[in-house]
């Protein structure tokens, strides 16, 4: 079984033999009247999820406890308060069951979403090495992935993840949060060349959002002095511009990462991966550059116990195992 915790969802999963048996999701509404997740309700949320959460899970799986063989949960990177209710409750299950405890880096586990198939899906899956671009609210990079206990990150943002870009965007257009579902909505009737924001010139394989984030602020407060009705106006065709900036920005340093490494296995995961315009320019990039592409199945790409039960699952065979005494952090290298 796997649990996951490390943000604003609350999710159970069951894996047998890498195949994944259940995979539930509590999402928590409660943040989005605050335009963002609120750490102290989040904990509360967990501690009223989990329960069910792990009930529903095994029900699904058609397991109970005492059928499991191990269990993990996510460590680190993300909300400590957050992180604890989840490992706590796995380490209360390990000690109840007498199973062996598993820690989980989050971000590990949504490259290995990659490799994930259900009972629905026996999905093909990427060869190693491949490249994985993850994209969530809290993380952009680029990594290899040698096998599973096996990855380098070659790249990451510098400042704002790829979904911060989004959502920070959003609200400047005075979106609800998370915004970058909605941007994806709009720009799909918009002009995606109609403005034009600027592209950072990192070095490498780095990312940076910050200076896109201040370029559409500016750009707004300017045409807003001469028009104030000009977002209500030009909704659609910003949204796409602003997508399209953010979409560029990813696929041109994967592009990069691919002609580095000569790796043409490549793969995207988390949340953002939902985009439907980093999605067209992922696969059209691919087929240009004679790539094999893959996106897991959207419930694997955002935040998910499925992907941490299937790193669980290879940690258990490798028996990586850790003690009770194991911490959660908030932010801990690979
Ligand atoms: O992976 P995820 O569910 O949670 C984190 O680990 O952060 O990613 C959430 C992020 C949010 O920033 C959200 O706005 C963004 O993914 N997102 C999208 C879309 N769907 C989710 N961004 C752009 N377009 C989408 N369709
Ligand atoms: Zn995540």
């Amino acid at each position: 079984m796997g649990i996951e915790s490390s943000c604003d969802e609350t999710a159970a999963a069951v894996c047998r033999d890498g195949v994944i048996l259940s995979n539930i999701i509590a999402g928590q509404e409660i943040h989005s009247r605050y335009g963002g997740v609120v750490p102290e309700l989040a904990s509360r949320a967990h501690l009223q999820n989990i329960l069910p959460s792990v009930d529903q899970a095994l029900l699904n799986a058609g397991t109970g406890l005492s059928d499991l063989d191990a269990i993990a949960f996510t460590q680190s990177p993300g909300l400590i308060g957050s992180l604890l209710v989840g490992a706590q409750f796995a380490k209360s299950i390990a000690v109840a069951m007498d199973l062996p405890l598993i820690a989980v880096h989050h971000m590990q586990a949504h490259v290995l979403a990659n490799l994930i198939r259900d009972e629905n899906n026996p999905a093909e899956v990427p060869a190693f090495p491949f490249l994985c671009l993850t994209v969530s609210g809290g993380h952009t990079q680029i990594v290899i992935c040698n096998s599973p206990s096996d990855m380098q990150v070659i790249g990451e943002t510098t400042d704002d993840a790829a979904g911060e870009a989004f959502d920070k965007s959003a609200k400047l257009l005075g979106l609800t949060y998370p915004g970058g579902p909605l941007i994806d909505r709009y720009a799909a009737d918009g002009d995606a060349f109609r403005f034009k924001f600027p592209e950072p010139q990192i070095p490498g394989l780095n990312f940076s959002f910050s200076g896109l984030k201040t370029a559409i602020l500016y750009f707004i407060q300017n045409e807003k002095a001469k028009d104030p009705l000009f977002i209500e106006n030009n909704l659609a065709d910003i949204c796409a511009s602003i997508q399209g900036r953010i979409v560029s920005i990813l696929i041109n340093k994967l592009k990069k990462a691919a002609s580095q490494t000569g790796i043409k296995e490549v793969c995207l995961a988390g949340g953002v991966a939902a985009n439907r315009g980093l999605r067209k320019a992922f696969e059209e990039t691919g087929s240009k550059m004679g790539w094999n592409t893959f996106i897991p199945k959207m419930e694997y790409c955002t935040d998910n116990a499925a992907m941490i039960a299937l790193t669980g699952y290879y940690k258990y065979r490798e028996r990586s195992f850790s003690p009770l005494s194991v911490t959660v952090s908030a932010r801990a290298a690979w």
